[in-house]
């Protein structure tokens, strides 16, 4: 078999960080990667199921492909990550031509397969258990974590990388399709995180994002004691190297005193925290069984704002769930004027076959009021989000330096002298600026001229580059 690999992501962060794991496998037994799918011999797309339009484009995409593999069929055109696990054998009669179907938690066996695809023995499928097949632990076994070893070129910058704290999802909010293609919940062992963590240090890793579909809903229990995330936050502080600390999803009902004094004191974790609320209205929350009331979710923010007040606070809202009236859209609306979030992801209600929300309630909302009240929401979030950076206007901000920026990038000016570049505060925000592509990776101080909703635009502060030498700074957003 040639071993060339074209590996397309789309999806959340597990996504990203479960192609960079096959990718780091498949290196090992040789493979390398190529630029585009033309050079490539294995083809694999890493897929979501979170949303009916993503989908789509996935399938749009193997739609491509078919007369492509008829010109060259020795080319083995993979399906991974969570429609593999949805669709299955389905994906086989949409796209006949696809060699393998594998679901995100039999990853770690798509090197073995793909030899018996190249040796012939015809189309490979491997996916986990569903959520009543059996009894759980098996279940749990067949969604097993993959975090094996690390491929820093396949990161977006070296000097950040994601790290899997928890697989799966037990909460069952009626909308949603993760529980079913990620499985079960699972926190890994606290060994397992602080060796990976380690191994991310060495290798010049800056940044960790701890990753979990409910992350802060970690937790281990061994020999009688049980490890939460403040304490891994403990922990992973003091490793030498790492010099921030990020987390995502939060789940609101867990948001843990002992979660905010660590973050408020630990100067490394970023005081930045993504906690999807979803909707405004207690009735839609219900039917959503997200486990919580608006009021709930607003003494959660009350004590976010007393005990870490300059935190960066960001959500997810669902807008034309089913039955959501106007009224209910109202109070989300209200909802997000009231807490004032530094960004909302916001998403039209996509009905998932297979969820309790698509067998309990009707997709009843059309689509001319799904758009009407996403942009209203937009629009009323991009306000806030414009105000909440004119603050930062004339203030000095510590910027991890990730790379050129799309601008940039777009244009071919990668090698120049100056170029623009993109970085992130502690606080998560963007921040755009023009340097020299050896800054890249470091931690530097950015004087704020101008903002944008979503960006911060700055100059490098040239007397700390040129001085004592670039010192990292924390917590001063
Ligand atoms: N339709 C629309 N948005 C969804 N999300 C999850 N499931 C759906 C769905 N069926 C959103 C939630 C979640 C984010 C990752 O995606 O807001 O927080
Ligand atoms: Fe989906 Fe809810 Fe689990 Fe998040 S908490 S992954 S929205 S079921």
């Amino acid at each position: 078999m040639n071993k060339r690999l074209y590996i397309e992501t789309v999806g959340c962060q597990m996504n990203v960080l479960d192609s960079e794991m096959v990718v780091a496998s498949l290196r090992k037994r040789g493979f390398e990667l190529a630029g585009d799918l033309a050079g490539a011999d294995v083809i694999l797309f890493n897929t979501c199921s979170v949303r009916e339009q993503a989908e789509n484009k996935t399938y749009s995409a193997l739609g491509r492909l078919r007369s492509f593999k008829k010109a060259h069929p020795e080319k083995i055109v993979g399906v991974m990550g969570c429609m593999a696990q949805k669709d299955q054998k389905l994906i086989f009669d949409r796209a006949p031509y696809v060699d393998l179907v594998v679901g995100p938690g039999q990853l770690a066996r798509i090197p073995d397969l793909l030899e018996s695809i190249a040796a012939g023995k015809g189309p490979q499928m491997a996916v986990s258990l569903g959520r009543k097949e059996g009894p759980v632990e098996e279940i749990k076994r067949s969604h097993e974590t993959f975090d094996p070893l690390r491929d820093p070129t396949m990161r977006p910058t070296p000097s950040q990388a994601y790290l899997r704290i928890q697989i799966g999802c037990d909460k069952f909010c009626t909308y949603c399709i993760v529980p079913m293609t990620r499985g079960p919940e699972q926190g890994r062992p606290p060994e397992q995180i602080l060796a990976e963590a380690r191994i991310l240090a060495d290798q010049g890793c800056k940044e960790i994002t701890l990753i979990g579909q409910t992350v802060n809903s970690y937790r281990y229990a061994s020999g009688g004691r049980t490890t939460r995330l403040a304490d891994l936050l403990h922990a992973l502080s003091d490793i030498d190297g790492i010099q921030r600390l990020k987390f995502v999803t939060n789940y609101p009902k867990d948001m843990t005193d002992d979660l905010l004094l660590a973050v408020r004191d630990l100067p490394k974790c970023s005081p930045y925290l993504h906690v999807p609320a979803q909707s405004g209205s207690n009735d839609v929350l219900a039917r959503m069984k997200r486990g919580y009331t608006v009021e709930d979710y607003c003494e959660m923010m009350g004590r976010i704002r007393a005990t870490i007040p300059h935190a960066a606070v960001t959500s997810d809202f669902i807008v034309g769930f089913s039955g959501e009236s106007e009224a209910d859209f109202q109070k989300t609306y209200d909802l997000v004027a009231e807490c004032r979030f530094k960004n909302s992801f916001i998403f039209k209600y996509s009905e998932r076959p297979g969820t309790k929300g698509a067998e309990l309630y009707p997709d009843d909302i059309p689509h001319e009021v799904k758009n009407r009240r996403n942009n209203e929401l937009l629009a009323l979030q991009n306000r806030i989000s414009e105000q909440e950076s004119q603050r930062f206007l004339g203030e000095r901000v510590e910027v991890l330096v990730e790379g050129p920026s799309d601008r940039a990038r777009h244009r071919g000016e990668e090698h120049g002298e100056v170029v623009q570049l993109t970085g992130r505060t502690h606080d998560d925000r963007i921040v755009v600026f023009d340097g020299n592509p050896r800054l890249v990776g470091e931690i530097i101080p950015i004087a704020i001229y101008d903002v944008s909703p979503h960006t911060l635009f700055g100059a490098v502060v040239t007397e700390h580059v040129s001085g004592a030498g670039l010192q990292p700074a924390f917590g001063i957003l």
